[in-house]
């Protein structure tokens, strides 16, 4: 007899600084019943265990917390790989690529087979390239295969916009779109808060200064945080177990998230309708001409990036 499904299990690869963070994220909500960490420096995963498990005792959260192998993760209802080399200060998310590259591709031979239902969240970076290979390597539909992208410099965007506006952040709706990394773009033209578009709403501050100056804070603000504490972890922790939280409820949130954009022949991100199968449809947005020529721009430099990979590990 088939019951209902009682427990609801996130892998996450890699538990390092982000890795931990969103362990302990997902904890504290909670948003699942059982965390499987799996991590190949075997010292590290049982004192993350140990310590995550610490603090599931107190106040009743009822998360299991427990190290796995790859073929553990491989059955989970989400899989979020956060596995692989870090940016060092002054380096991009892309130089990272081939390294986080053949980490991922060992991950998938150890992993399979990955159960049909998964969704895989892609966290490492860079994470456009790796969510495009993923694809490839999981065999899982386009749907179920997701990085968290620009979620995470659209937050930041919105926090910057609302100290600026002096209203509260969720009242903010704008999106960085495109690349999680360097030719990433503001969708200034659809940007509103409340139903206000932004150019009515903050008329006197919204000068092309201020716009070149919140772009380059979008696109610098990682690095800037790396520089003083060596990596970024609550910010990405919390976007990542917010997405699962949006997974598992299917709770049909529009996000900016990473995932193919068959129109342009890579993942990037632009906003999606997010739910229990993963990406649930792509939401359109209106773009202006010199969006659109961003957002174009950006697409053709990833393609270029996915080509130069594509002989690396496939010539
Ligand atoms: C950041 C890392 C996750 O932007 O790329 O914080």
């Amino acid at each position: 007899m088939t019951g209902p499904k009682l427990k609801t299990t996130i892998a996450i690869l890699g538990c390092g600084d982000v890795g931990s963070t969103l362990a302990y994220t997902l904890i504290l909500q909670p948003i699942c019943s059982e965390v499987i960490l799996v991590d190949l420096k075997k010292e590290l995963l049982e004192a993350q265990v140990r310590d995550l498990s610490d603090a599931t005792y107190r106040g009743g959260s009822g998360v299991k917390v427990r190290a796995g192998t790859h073929k553990d993760a491989g059955q989970a209802d989400i899989v979020v790989i956060t596995a692989g080399a870090k940016q060092k200060t002054g380096e991009s998310r892309l130089s990272l690529l081939s390294r986080n590259l053949h980490i991922l591709e060992s991950i998938f031979s150890s992993m399979s087979p990955i159960s049909p239902h998964t969704i895989l969240l892609l966290v490492a970076n860079p994470v456009d390239i790796l969510t495009h290979f993923a694809r490839r390597l999981s065999g899982l539909p386009e749907s179920q295969v997701l990085g968290t992208g620009t979620s995470l410099d659209s937050a930041r965007l919105r926090g910057i916009l609302a100290k600026k506006a002096e209203v509260a952040p969720n009242s903010i709706d704008a999106y960085v779109l495109g690349e999680h990394g360097d030719s990433q773009f503001i969708a200034w033209s659809s940007a509103t808060i409340g139903t206000t578009p932004l150019a009515l709403a903050m008329p006197e501050q919204l000068t092309p200064e201020f716009k070149v100056e919140i772009s380059a804070h979008t696109r610098g603000a990682a690095g800037a945080i790396i520089a003083a504490k060596g990596c970024t972890s609550y910010g990405i922790g919390n976007i990542a177990a917010s997405i699962c939280k949006y997974i598992l409820f299917d709770s049909r949130s529009v996000r900016p998230l990473s995932f193919y954009q068959p129109s342009l022949g890579c993942c990037l991100s632009m906003p999606a309708v997010v739910g229990r199968r993963g990406i649930i449809k792509a939401m359109p947005i209106q773009l202006d001409d010199e969006e659109k020529a961003q957002l174009e721009s950006c697409a053709k430099g990833l393609k270029a990036v996915i080509q130069g990979a594509e002989k690396e590990l496939y010539a």
